[in-house]
């Protein structure tokens, strides 16, 4: 194992061991869907950008842990009530059953309303010191926004809604940048908050989270096509940029967006082997990505 993927490991460690200790356990059939819902193979990549970010800017790990477990409790939350049939109606979820196919639509519900609020509780309560307390109040500001009718929710409605505006890349795009690309810049802007990174450097964050949000997002969509037939079923649900633009484009643009998040970072002088190696992880070279 090379030293950055062994740090990659180490900071998965610690967050996953928080995200448990979060936890609360005074309702176990909501801690067995939290527990199953956050612990199903995650790649964690919204808190690993929040550490990337955060460590670059020598934030403090006692500030960074309890931000990065929120925003992994909302991404989680969301992609819950994502798979519900009144949405997305999906029956897998990281190759297992969902967590309405696991627990039923009901506990599904509510083991997602628990890890939106969770998460607020979770930063409310972090140990901030008194001077840096109006960080704190700005991080659940940009969360709230984040998260919201200006953020993801927006995004997921403009997804349920787009449909013969389907074509229109424009408004296909600023859906992705809401529903996907949102909390992505979230764990971005927030490291560097955490850390008093320079005017120059927000910019530069701001520029790389939201191209990195839309690579995210249409290689996810590359991928949902190249999977089983069910996943490819599956796909055809929701708006897909993959099976609208098709799939040469798809990945050219993936691409493109990833040199413009990894050209962000070297324009406002940010040299972070981790973020690189976050960005161009998302490249795709072959047919089909997975
Ligand atoms: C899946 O996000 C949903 C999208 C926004 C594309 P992730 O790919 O981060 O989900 P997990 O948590 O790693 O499974
Ligand atoms: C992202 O979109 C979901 C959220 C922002 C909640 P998708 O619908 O593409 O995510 P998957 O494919 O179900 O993971
Ligand atoms: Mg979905
Ligand atoms: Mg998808």
């Amino acid at each position: 194992m090379d030293d950055l993927t062994k740090k990659f490991q180490g900071w998965k460690e610690k967050i996953d061991q928080a995200l448990e200790e979060y936890l609360p356990r005074e309702e176990p059939t909501l801690f067995e869907a939290m527990h199953y819902a956050l612990f199903s193979g995650g790649k964690r990549f919204r808190p690993l950008l929040l550490f990337s970010v955060g460590h670059y800017f020598r934030a403090l790990e006692e500030e960074m842990v309890p931000v990065a477990c929120a925003v992994e409790f909302i991404h989680s939350y969301s992609l819950i009530h994502d798979d519900l049939p009144a949405l997305d109606n999906d029956d897998f979820r990281r190759g297992k059953p969902s967590l309405h196919r696991a627990f039923g639509e009901a506990i599904a519900l509510l083991a997602g309303d628990a890890l939106l609020t969770l998460a607020f509780q979770v930063v409310a309560e972090a140990s901030f010191s008194p001077s840096r307390l109006a960080i704190k109040v700005e991080i659940v500001r940009r969360l709230s926004q984040a998260a919201g009718v200006s953020g993801m929710i927006g995004g997921q409605i403009q997804d349920l809604q787009l449909t013969d505006e389907v074509r229109d890349e424009a408004r296909f795009l600023a859906m992705v940048g809401k529903k996907t690309g949102q909390l992505i810049t979230f764990s971005v802007m927030t490291g560097g908050l955490l850390g008093e990174a320079s005017e120059r450097e927000r910019r530069a964050l701001f520029n790389f989270g939201q191209n990195l949000g839309l690579a995210f997002q249409l290689r996810d969509d590359l991928a949902d096509l190249n999977q089983d037939e069910q996943a490819r079923q599956q796909a055809k649900n929701s708006p897909n940029y993959a099976l609208v633009f098709g799939q040469a484009k798809t990945r050219q643009e993936v691409n493109s967006y990833v040199d413009k998040a990894v050209g962000a970072l070297k324009e406002g002088g940010i040299n972070s082997p981790e973020l690189i190696y976050l960005s161009e992880k998302l490249r795709v070279e072959k047919e089909d990505v997975r």
